[in-house]
């Protein structure tokens, strides 16, 4: 059977994304980009998503889809059941790419990934204004999520319900926005945050580096796992919203913001924020500080999907849906070997490795459907090879199939055709309610 196929019109970061996320989740694509520079760029958005994606699913991911290199739009588009547009943000050109691509496939659904604008401002003049809705990602495309699923009333519910359901068969979560507004959901409160962010660095009150901290190491954490509303519920205390917002609701009416004045937007601004943020960030390349975000959000992403929570709830959910089809053989774990897992010298620590070893043995027990609480009681680790940050590893246990605990399995650990390390684990079903003991 062949693979779906998703034309992307347009490839730099975003459309990069899609494709990515397309193609590793099985579709063959089809890009058009006229930037010569394009083919290049894609390759450094597809090896850093090769690097990252793999890592959030504990089981295979499907045969990655096949990449072509479109001559024009009518090429791209030819045979795609998805068209991605993601242009530069001007809408007199995505008005000519669009009626360009519905020249060639008129009924075909297009999502605009367009951050600012409206569905029924895409659709003007179009050959089938019905067939083109906003779908807004988020960057990088291929490790995060949500996208926006905004409709016009031009739009019927049948083609939102198809893109939707599409999009989630490549592991994203639809918001459907139901009334559409000049840049739907997330950009509102993120360009609230950056009018506030640059008066702030503007009126000298804060470095570029100082607003990225009071971001990061407090609320930005909150954020990325419980959202606005619930963080401010628990900050309410025991009497929850309530209470909150009986305390704060009245400094709605003090100047805690400048958010209705737009600061003004002139080469002293551009010189101050963009000299403030090399002095910040300019000692790592742009693909540098995008691997690392990579590899912070995968580990991010795992942490929320051991606790089946926010984003992780996706992809915990994603990995029950593989498990259901899955081989009971074969590797019961995928990923790379992540930033931190090599010493100095480059070589694979043991404790990633037993990490990785606990992670595939809980995989494959999960298979078989035990689910009893089991103790290592003993490990033992063979290292045979090294592997390099950012390589494929895999891992295959054998011995779960045994029957009841206690159990003896053995981990074998891969990259590629090589033999990383053995490890054997043995486990004892774990003492029924264990009793806290006191020490006299
Ligand atoms: N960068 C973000 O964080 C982000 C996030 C979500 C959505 N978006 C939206 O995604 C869209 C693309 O943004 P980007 O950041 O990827 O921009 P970008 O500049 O990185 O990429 C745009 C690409 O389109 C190509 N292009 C130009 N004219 C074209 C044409 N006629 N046909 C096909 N390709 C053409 C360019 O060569 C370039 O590679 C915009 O609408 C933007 O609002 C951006």
């Amino acid at each position: 059977m062949s693979a779906r196929k998703a034309a992307i019109i347009g490839g730099g970061v975003i459309g990069g994304g899609w494709a990515a996320r397309f193609l590793l989740n099985g579709w063959d694509v089809a890009v058009f980009d006229p930037d010569p520079a394009a083919e290049r760029m894609l390759a450094q958005v597809l090896e850093n998503a090769r690097a990252a994606l793999p890592a959030l699913s504990d089981l295979p991911m499907p045969d990655a889809g096949k990449l072509t290199l479109a001559p024009s739009i009518a090429e791209a588009v030819d045979g795609a059941e998805f068209i991605q547009e993601s242009t530069p943000e001007r809408l007199e050109l995505k008005h000519r790419v669009l009626a360009e691509v519905q020249a060639t496939a008129p009924d075909t659904p297009i999502g605009s990934s367009t951050s600012g604008y409206k569905p029924s401002q895409l659709q003007q003049n179009a050959r089938t204004p019905g067939a083109i809705l906003v779908t807004h990602p988020f960057n990088p495309v291929y490790l995060l999520p949500l996208v926006e699923v905004v409709p016009s009333p031009a739009n019927n519910g049948a083609i939102v319900e198809k893109v939707s359901a599409l999009l989630r068969g490549i592991g994203m979560v639809p918001l459907h926005v139901r009334k559409e507004i000049d840049a739907h959901i997330a950009d509102r409160f993120l360009e609230a945050v950056w009018r506030e962010a640059l008066w702030l660095v503007r009126d000298g009150v804060a470095t570029t580096e100082e607003i990225d901290e009071a971001i990061r190491l407090g609320f930005g954490l909150r954020w990325a796992q419980m959202g606005l509303f619930e963080t401010f519920r628990i900050a309410g205390g025991e009497a929850g919203m309530r209470h909150f917002l009986a305390q704060f609701g009245p400094c709605l009416s003090l100047p805690w913001t400048r958010l209705t004045d737009v600061p003004p937007y002139d080469d002293a601004l551009v010189e101050l924020i963009a000299g403030q943020s090399d002095a910040q960030s300019g000692a790592h390349g742009i693909r540098d500080l995008e691997r690392i975000r990579d590899s912070n959000l995968v580990g991010i992403l795992r942490a929320l999907k051991a606790r089946d929570w926010g984003a992780g709830r996706v992809l915990a959910a994603q990995d029950a849906a593989r498990a259901a089809t899955a081989p009971v053989d074969g590797p019961v774990w995928h990923g790379t070997v992540l930033p931190g897992w090599t010493d100095a010298e480059g070589a694979l620590l043991p404790l990633p490795l037993l990490g990785v070893a606990s992670e595939a043995a809980q995989a494959a027990l999960r298979r078989r459907g035990i689910d009893a609480p089991l103790v290592p009681v003993e490990t033992r680790m063979t290292r045979h090879a090294s592997a390099a940050r950012g390589a494929p590893l895999s891992a295959t246990v054998d011995g779960a199939d045994a029957g009841t605990p206690p159990l003896t399995l053995r981990v074998a650990i891969d990259s590629a055709e090589t033999r990383v390390a053995e490890v054997t684990l043995r486990l004892d079903p774990s003492d029924a309610d264990p009793q806290p003991q006191r020490s006299e």
